[in-house]
């Protein structure tokens, strides 16, 4: 363990780390039978269960509180009653600032298993031994929305892990898209003020399709590049389990001997990247606002728990600038070309909270919160966050006490000179509290990086000349990697993002901010920012090609691949209660169910084998649609007339599930339904003919799980 190092104090420190609760790293990352650790076995001690308990005061009476104390029945409520007063005043304070940014998540707790020892690499424990597993907890989170908006908001997401490791809490506070709008954190909350809703009348929620968004994105072209990803499938993810995760800035890993390696952080989805269509997303929002979390939380409970590999980009330290760009630009992604990705581990969500509050709520992840073996750059943006999280966490938590809350703790223990404040939880013992102390024998004692396995500083790092306020010339170019991320898509996530940015500035009203708009679009590519201003019905500017160019990269597109599991995927049967044709549903369902896919059969009203109501169903609510055999006729003539679902609602789930890419499917006369909704049965992810085949069909097509063949591309329509 750690503190053998200090060889002649180890009796001392043991007995110091046994009088802390939180000390005993076994005590607290505890393996569940099987030899696995158990990701929330740490926080079971201060879980609360009511089972077979009276209920309490706060200061623990038993009490009964089903009304309050007055002056007679009928009499005003005495000032008396402290059981009244209590409950009504921890209710009144029952609220947090929510976050100033990325408010609106879901979290989970998981375990990380480290493929290898990679002390090559990096002095972090964590990572030091193959097999060894740490707890995790990671928040999934969109940016600008408040609390209470809609998942399926078009955003970044956020992608925060915490490893609970045994040397001290390490955070990736990163995002599902590898690069940032901003190059110098002192831009941010100019970033933010122009996306969140407008101050006068708080409009619009979780939207950046108004004139202050384009105003600053047109002003600012460091944040072209990722509009450009948010405007494509990443900023609307099926999932938060089908994205992604990035650390986005540079970091350094440093090894025990002091060598540095700078370094990117990925996380990989094991369930694939998967998108959303917009038209799709924006009905979801009404629809269900907790798509997202829902699924996250369903995935879980249902045994499917998702997974990521953890991979990291390593560069020399000399090479920070050999790729064309700066690699302290968090503007600019590495392409996997210039460095491969080199996969160390795998993180497992398997455990959903047990109160969103105290857990997912109160979770503080901060960018500075790493361990020994890890090291910051000098990235102007990652310098800025080092201040900034730590400082809206004193707001959020109204003091310094923020990091004994139970989901903040570190397994590691605690051991300074900080006392008091605001909820301290600790009752310290050592009364010198201040270094250096002979009093108490030199406790808590320093450790450094070949003494108590200290947190140390990358040897050699320089500071860069003269302070100075400017941004580097290494910085200034906005356009080349838009274009190559632009250049890689599909012609049909091309036509995505072009549509995306058409939808968002249609919305903006001022002329001159659309030109400006077109202005910085046409420096990426002239064909983007002819395409947009048709639609905006404007003249596009004549080509600027300075920065223009026919690179592509991979592993950008998300539509462009096959997902390597279909599991949990929702398939919507739809059927009718008439005739046998819930029969064929029930046979359908069992089949598809077999292999993991989660079925829903619609009919007109509930009975046995009808899961859902065509009134309560719609299209999103299922990843593909099938129509079982007999219920042709509820599309079409008097069938699809029923006062039972609102006029033609069979026919409209068929027609945008196919409108959305999603695979459609009839078994045997259902064929009809395609027939009668004008989806051609021969097409691309439409299967139809005897269950086996189209069981068969629908689960190939959920690996392709868009076809992009069905949108059209600008063009298509032109006169012949
Ligand atoms: C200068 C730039 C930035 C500043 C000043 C900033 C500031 C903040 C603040 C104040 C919060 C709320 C934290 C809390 O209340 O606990 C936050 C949350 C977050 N930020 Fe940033 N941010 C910046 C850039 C970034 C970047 C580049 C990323 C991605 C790499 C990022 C990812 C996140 C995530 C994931 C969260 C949510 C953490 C959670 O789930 O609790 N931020 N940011």
């Amino acid at each position: 363990m750690r503190v053998n190092a200090l060889l002649p104090l180890s009796g001392l420190i043991g007995t110091a780390l046994a009088a802390c609760p939180f000390a005993d790293p076994s005590a607290l990352g505890r393996r569940a039978e099987g030899g696995e650790v158990d990701a929330r076995e740490r926080l079971k001690e201060v879980e609360v269960d009511d089972n077979g308990q009276f209920m309490t005061t706060d200061f623990g009476g038993n009490v009964g509180e089903q009304f309050s104390l007055k002056a007679g029945g009928r009499g005003s409520t005495l000032l008396e009653d402290f059981i009244f007063r209590q409950k009504l005043q921890h209710f009144d304070h029952e609220r947090i600032p929510e976050r100033v940014v990325h408010a609106r998540g879901a979290g989970a707790h998981g375990i990380f298993t480290s493929y290898g020892d990679w002390s090559n690499i990096t002095a972090a424990s964590f990572l030091g031994a193959e097999g060894k597993q740490t707890p995790v907890f990671v928040r999934f989170s969109t940016v600008a929305g408040f609390r209470g908006s809609a998942d399926t908001a078009r955003d970044v997401h956020g992608f925060a892990t915490r490893f609970y490791t045994d040397e001290g809490n390490f955070d990736i506070v990163g995002n599902n898209i590898p690069v940032f709008f901003i190059q110098d954190a002192i831009r941010f909350p100019d970033l933010i003020h122009s996306v969140k809703p407008s101050p006068d009348n708080e409009i619009p929620q979780a939207a950046t399709a108004h004139d202050s968004a384009w105003d600053f994105f047109s002003s600012q072209p460091s944040t072209l590049h990722t509009l450009f990803w948010a405007m494509s499938g990443n900023g609307i993810p099926r999932s938060f389990r089908h994205m992604d995760g990035f650390g986005v800035h540079t970091f350094r890993l440093v090894t025990e001997d002091g060598k540095s390696k700078l370094v990117k952080w990925h996380w990989k989805t094991k369930q694939g990247k998967a998108a959303l269509v917009w038209e799709e997303a924006q009905v979801l929002a009404g629809k269900n606002a907790d798509f997202h979390r829902q699924d996250l939380w369903d995935a879980i409970e249902s045994g499917n728990a998702p997974s990521w590999e953890l991979a990291v980009q390593l560069v020399d330290e000399e090479k920070a600038q050999a790729y064309g760009f700066d690699l302290l630009d968090a503007t600019k992604f590495l392409p996997e070309e210039f460095a491969p990705l080199q996969v160390l581990g795998e993180m497992t969500l398997n455990r959903n909270p047990t109160n969103y509050f105290a857990e997912t709520e109160q979770i503080s992840f901060q960018p500075g919160h790493i361990v020994r073996g890890v090291d910051f750059t000098e990235d102007p943006l990652l310098q800025g966050r080092l201040y900034s999280y730590l400082d809206t966490q004193l707001n959020r938590h109204k003091g310094p006490n923020f990091e004994q809350l139970p989901i903040n703790r570190p397994v590691s223990g605690v051991h300074n000179n900080h006392r008091d404040g605001q909820g301290q939880a600790w009752i310290h013992k050592n009364i010198h509290h201040y270094t250096p102390s002979y009093l108490n024998k030199g406790y808590p004692a320093q450790a450094n990086q070949t003494v108590g396995r200290g947190f140390f500083t990358t040897p050699g790092r320089t500071a860069s000349g003269l302070l100075n306020r400017e941004l580097s010339a290494t910085f200034d170019d906005y356009y080349t990697q838009p274009r190559l991320f632009f250049n890689s898509l599909t012609p049909v996530e091309q036509q995505f993002v072009i549509n995306a940015i058409r939808f968002e500035t249609s919305h903006v009203t001022n002329e001159q901010v659309k030109k400006n708009v077109l202005e910085q679009l046409n420096k990426v590519s002239n064909d983007v920012a002819k395409r947009v201003a048709v639609v905006l019905g404007l003249e596009a500017p004549q080509p600027d090609p300075t920065y223009y160019h026919n690179n592509v990269t991979r592993g950008v597109s998300i539509f462009n691949q096959t997902l390597p599991t279909i599991a949990t995927f929702r398939v919507g049967v739809l059927s009718t209660t008439k005739g046998d044709s819930l029969d064929k549903a029930k046979a359908l369902k069992e089949q598809l169910e077999k292999d993991g896919l989660k079925v829903t059969v619609v009919a007109e009203f509930l009975a046995q084998g009808v899961d859902q109501t065509y009134s309560a169903a719609d299209a999103t609510g299922f990843d593909a649609v099938v129509v079982a055999e007999g219920a042709e006729r509820v599309f079409s003539g008097k069938g699809a007339m029923s006062p039972l679902f609102p006029a033609g609602r069979p026919s409209q789930i068929l027609t945008d599930g196919y409108r959305w890419g999603k695979p459609v499917a009839a078994v045997g006369s259902a064929k009809e339904a395609l027939k009668s909704v004008g989806v051609e049965e021969k097409g691309a992810g439409v299967y139809a003919g005897a269950q086996d085949e189209v069981v068969k069909g629908v689960e190939e097509g959920l690996k392709v799980f868009k076809f992009l063949e069905r949108f059209s591309v600008d063009g298509d329509d032109d006169e012949e």
